[in-house]
């Protein structure tokens, strides 16, 4: 039985770390607003010049030295982002031309918002999956900085820059039981019927502009909350499994609350929650592979753990995926 194993994760963030007290400076906010609401407490932010293709590059290099592989390895870049470089061509061949790829395999953006990472995670692993390729570099990538409205408070002390990757392969090891290593399922939704929640007022085919961030809170925070439960609930009742047998909820980082009423649906306690929303701020597509890295790097992510993520953003579209790291 095939599986899409997580063979290594590298990730990057930008040196310019921005306090909630630094906003305090630039507009009318406060640390404590920000933290009692959201959880965040810092985000880092990209500098002058710094592209969404350069942190992917970063994040897919730092990627592939942990796994010894080199980009002549690697068969297909999948790049999660709502903020690519420019309207085309897609971020993720920038990426596939610096890793030295030269003309290997293919590499193509998706744009699925916060939900973008495990829309991707679920494209590569149906490619390995179905033998067309043997390795795939996912990668969730933003500069949510430059699509954001820094004179409104309601959305600009949210968001921050960053992005992560993970090598999957393709791995024949196992009878493909959830016993095993690897993607053991995707699940993806949307309602499109709900774009206008949450969507950014600019585009080529509308404005010819790039536009910046709008956004219903209460409406999100209600939808999130629900859909996200869901889908998880969805994860574990087709696998046949209960919270208890997950080790870690790896979520979307968007805002603490949302992921403390997650977890308590789903009667996951604390400790099992991977939170790092109040260092990054809500990094969108690379909020996930993020904080993956985060946990796996200082150990508390295993190999063998079973990871639960999910994610909910604009579209709306939200999914989650089932993995033993
Ligand atoms: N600093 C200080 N005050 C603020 C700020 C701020 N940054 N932003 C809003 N306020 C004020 C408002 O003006 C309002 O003042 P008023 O009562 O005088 O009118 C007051 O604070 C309360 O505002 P609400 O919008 O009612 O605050 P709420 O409790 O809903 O929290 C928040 C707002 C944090 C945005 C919340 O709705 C939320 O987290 N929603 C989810 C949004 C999200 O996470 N989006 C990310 C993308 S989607 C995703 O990733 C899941």
């Amino acid at each position: 039985m095939r599986r899409s194993v997580m063979i290594a994760c590298g990730k990057y963030l930008p040196r310019n770390c921005v306090t909630n007290a630094d906003l305090a400076k630039r507009i009318e906010t406060s640390d404590d607003w920000i933290t009692q609401r959201t959880g965040i407490r810092q985000r880092y932010l990209a500098g002058e010049g710094e592209l969404t293709s350069d942190m992917a590059t970063a994040a897919a290099l730092a990627a592939l030295e942990k796994a010894g592989l080199t980009g002549r390895d690697i068969d297909a870049v999948i790049l999660a982002t709502t903020t690519p470089d420019q309207t085309f061509p897609a971020t993720a061949v920038t990426v596939q031309d610096r890793i030295g790829m030269g003309d290997r395999g293919f590499a193509f953006d998706i744009q699925a918002v916060c939900s973008g990472f495990i829309y991707a995670l679920a494209t590569a692993d149906n490619f390995i999956k179905s033998g067309q390729i043997k390795r795939a570099l996912v990668i969730g990538a933003e500069r949510m900085s430059n699509i954001l409205d820094w004179n409104d408070r309601t959305t600009c002390v949210l968001f921050g820059d960053g992005a992560a990757a993970v090598i999957l392969e393709a791995s024949e090891e196992g009878a493909g039981t959830t016993a095993d290593r690897g993607v053991i399922s995707t699940h993806l939704h949307s309602e499109g019927a709900q774009r206008g929640l949450l969507f950014v007022n600019g585009g080529p085919s509308s404005t010819q502009t790039t536009g910046v961030i709008e956004m219903n809170g209460k409406e999100v925070f209600r939808h999130a909350v629900t859909r996200m439960s869901e889908v998880v609930t969805e994860a574990l009742v087709t696998n046949g499994l209960s919270s208890a047998d997950v080790q870690w909820l790896v979520p979307h980082q968007a805002n603490k609350r949302i992921i403390d009423a997650t977890a308590e649906k789903l009667q996951l306690p604390p400790e099992k929650v991977v939170l790092t929303v109040s260092e990054h701020g809500n990094t969108s597509a690379a909020s996930i592979p993020l904080a993956l890295v985060t946990a796996v790097e200082d150990g508390r992510i295993k190999r063998g753990d079973l990871l639960l993520m999910e994610a909910m953003g604009g579209g709306l579209t939200w999914g989650a995926a089932l993995v033993r790291w």
